[in-house]
């Protein structure tokens, strides 16, 4: 192993280099007017894919969908292959003025890399090829197969991944599959995630009347749409206790007792989570009374209200509003029914409309949750690579976040493991402003998967499940 981490120390900064140059494309997904930008992270993306060393190098696409960056490198017939995901698309800059530095220039302060995409996900794609590197420009070969994806569409939910995945099963068909676009609870503590919630989102719209009113005439006398809506809301308003949404919580899977003392164990201080969140002063967690931070956000339902629009502050004039709609959206753990829970949270909105008016629920899109046992061949190899790599015991965590595609593309290569490992820590502010990467992580993280090819392509008797 010793000449492939001497080679990640010495090709540090060209690595850097690497997420720079991806971290200055701004392929923001979520607007649709990037498309350009997108393609040039692809193609950014396929160029150090080349230099690492993977062969078949190119941009595949399946119908609308955005572009994605293949590579594979093929020459351990008989070993282990291993599907590495990450994705180059990202998150827009929704608060320009509270950045510190320039969005799009990786910027290192204080031992962290700022940059949209530094962790969520750019820093993947280098640490992933950082590791391909390491092995094919010191050996020449790797202890594995390996097939990298790097998506184009995942801050958008995915929606082509799936379609692609069959469409290219033969071509992508692999032994186990790693992701690196999760978390670790802590900076210099390596995570392996075994479940994610998923979501069901529904968009919901008031209508009062059939235009707006001067409200000196109507105030008063006409419904107010937006009063209406928001009277709607509060209905979601769960005051620590549980979600008061009838038969939410029938299908939510039972912690296990141990499970429930792991993620004691891992618990932060209230003091910690409040700066971590940015939470003032004064303002409570929100935590149901019999819950902690892991079980809430790990393994129970969550609602959020999104977006909500009825008119702008800037240009307001006095007027009674008759329309106004809000996007709700639940995250959902195992083992809820989408389906189930939309009608569930549907019937809540469209109950006694407060004044009559009328009240339109429809679907926002939903992706399903995923957990596995995180124990066998796979799951010993990854735990093992990551000691080495981090130098620090790995824990086993939940996820509140989702990401779409890891069920059904496990079950599609034929029930094969899948390690998620954590890129991001709990500063990261992924989505948000000055989004940044550990850079001590990011070595660490690429080093364990050095050592995770090594472990891999090195079991007993090959067998990774
Ligand atoms: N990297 C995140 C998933 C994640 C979220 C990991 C929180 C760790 C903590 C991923 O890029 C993401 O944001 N996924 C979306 C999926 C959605 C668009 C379907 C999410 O969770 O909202
Ligand atoms: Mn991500």
């Amino acid at each position: 192993m010793a000449p492939t981490l001497k080679w990640l120390e010495q090709n540090d900064a060209s690595l850097i280099g690497d997420l720079a140059k991806l971290v200055a494309v701004q392929s923001i997904s979520t607007d649709g007017e990037h498309q350009k930008e997108i393609d040039q992270s692809a193609a950014v993306t396929c160029d150090l894919m080349r230099n690492a060393g993977l062969n078949n190098v190119q941009v595949l696409k399946t119908g609308q969908s955005n572009p994605y960056s293949y590579g594979e490198w093929l020459g351990a017939p008989g070993k282990p292959t291993i599907f590495l995901y990450a994705h180059h698309d990202v998150q827009p800059i929704n608060y320009v003025a509270d950045w510190k530095s320039e969005p799009w220039t990786l910027t290192e302060r204080d031992g962290r890399l700022y940059g949209r995409g530094a962790a969520d996900d750019k820093g993947a794609i280098v640490t992933q090829l950082g590791a391909i590197s390491a092995y094919l420009k010191t050996k020449g070969t790797l202890p594995v197969n390996v097939k990298m994806l790097v998506e184009g569409e995942e801050e958008v939910g995915s929606s082509n991944l799936q379609g692609f995945f069959v469409e290219n099963k033969e071509r992508l068909m692999s032994d186990v599959i790693v992701v690196c676009d999760t978390g670790n609870v802590e900076v210099g503590m390596p995570c392996v995630t075994y479940s994610l919630r998923g979501i069901v989102a529904l968009h919901i719209e008031v209508q009062s009347a059939t235009k707006p009113v001067h409200s000196g005439t109507a105030g008063g006398m006409m419904a107010d749409a937006v009063i209406a809506l928001n009277v709607i809301l509060s209905r979601l308003f769960w005051n620590h206790k549980k979600l008061p949404v009838p038969g939410l919580y029938d299908k939510v899977r039972k912690l296990t007792g141990p499970e429930k003392r792991a993620f004691r164990k891992l618990l932060a201080t209230d003091e910690k989570l409040r700066s971590d969140n940015g939470i003032l002063d004064g303002v409570e967690l929100a935590i149901e009374t019999k819950s902690n931070a892991h079980e809430a956000t790990w393994r129970k339902p969550s609602i959020t209200v999104i977006a909500q629009e009825a008119s702008s502050i800037k240009g307001a004039s006095n007027q009674v509003l008759p329309t106004a709609q809000a996007i709700v959206s639940c995250r959902i753990v195992p083992d809820q029914e989408p389906e189930e829970v939309y009608e569930q949270i549907k019937a809540v909105l469209v109950k006694d409309p407060p004044w009559g008016v009328k009240v339109n629920v429809k679907p926002a899109g939903a992706v399903k949750w995923w957990m596995t046992d995180p124990t066998g061949p796979a799951f010993s190899a990854a735990m093992k690579a990551l000691k080495k790599g981090f130098g620090a015991k790995p824990v086993a965590i939940g996820c509140g976040g989702s990401i779409g595609f890891v069920g059904p593309l496990a079950e599609l290569f034929g029930g094969v493991p899948a390690l998620l490992l954590g890129i991001e820590d709990p500063l990261s502010n992924a989505h948000a402003p000055n989004e940044s990467l550990h850079a001590g992580d990011f070595r660490k993280l690429t080093a364990s998967l050095t050592h995770l090819f090594d472990q891999i392509g090195n079991l007993p008797d090959g067998k990774v499940k």
